[in-house]
């Protein structure tokens, strides 16, 4: 890494616990191909100084920085200015500081998750039929703000626990009907779109049970999953000739528009940079 000076570029990402996060990798590598003098950390910090780790940003010369699982909701209320996705949302994953210290909070997971689909199945239309999401935790807001951004006719949203979903239906208010966990494989009669926003699937997690024969013979379904990159419900799709989108372009294409405002570069996502990221999860 080449040495670090007063001039040098200032942004990281912070959580509790942050050990875990692909986000200093991934910054790591577009700092490297695109030769910019900037330092991209992971930044722990405990519940009761979240607050204060925020607002200290600036103060310590930061141009900004991704917030993580437990955070991005103290992030949302903390910052001065929110973009419309974020009040969305009600969750920030990426903060800007402007000269004058002032806090903006974005959220890039919807830019992320749409971003990924389109890039992992160009042929799908989100006009056509219905979109299926399973779970009802922060990554399913991020889905269905996208989802009804992006001009899908209906949500079906299928979460374990009802209350969590009806939570959903009363916040985004129109667009969405909400069905029994029970009733998820009928949800998907005709849906030309199912995601999977549970950790159903996850490595050391049982599998998502579900029965994809209803869905439209051109579905797409995309797992936020990344660990296994394949989960069994990617492997149940591809096996029906349905088109299977992995949750790894979704982590890496809500990278971009914080790197591009902190760094100045609007970084691309290929090849490269999905094997450097996965050599960092023990998936391939
Ligand atoms: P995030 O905010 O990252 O989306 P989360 O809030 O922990 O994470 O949500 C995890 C999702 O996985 C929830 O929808 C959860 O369902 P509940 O709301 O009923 O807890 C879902 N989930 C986790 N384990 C599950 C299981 N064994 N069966 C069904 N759904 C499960």
């Amino acid at each position: 890494m080449p040495s670090v000076t007063a001039k040098t570029i200032k942004a990281g990402v912070i959580g509790w616990p942050v050990e875990h996060s692909l986000s200093p990798r991934l910054h790591g590598f577009w700092l490297d191909k695109y030769g910019i003098d900037g330092v991209y950390l992971p930044l722990p910090v405990a519940p009761p100084n979240i607050e204060d780790a925020i607002r200290a940003l600036p103060k310590l010369g930061f141009v900004g920085a991704n917030v993580t699982v437990p955070h991005k909701e103290a992030a949302f209320k903390t910052v001065d200015t929110l973009s419309d996705t974020a009040k969305a949302i009600g969750a920030v994953n990426t903060i800007v500081c402007d000269e004058d210290g002032e806090l903006y909070g974005d959220n890039t997971d919807a830019f992320g998750f749409i971003e990924n689909i389109r890039a992992g199945a160009p042929g799908w239309r989100p006009s056509d039929a219905a979109a299926v999401v399973l779970g009802a935790g922060g990554a399913a807001r991020a889905v269905i703000a996208a989802l009804l951004d992006a001009g899908v006719p209906e949500i079906r949203l299928a979460n374990r626990t009802k209350a969590r979903a009806d939570e959903l239906l009363a916040h985004f208010g129109h667009g969405l009907t909400v069905a029994d966990w029970d009733e998820r494989n009928a949800a998907m009669n005709g849906a030309g779109l199912l995601v999977n926003t549970t950790t159903l699937g996850m490595t050391g997690k049982p599998p998502l049970d579900v029965d994809l024969s209803g869905l439209s013979v051109a579905a797409v379904v995309n797992d936020i999953v990344y660990a296994p990159l394949e989960t069994h419900l990617l492997a149940d799709a591809t096996a029906r000739g349905l088109t299977a989108v992995d949750g790894l372009g979704m982590l890496l294409h809500q990278a971009r528009p914080g790197f591009e405002a902190w760094f100045g570069v609007r970084p691309d996502v290929d090849a490269a940079l999905r094997a450097h990221v996965l050599s960092g999860t023990g998936s391939s």
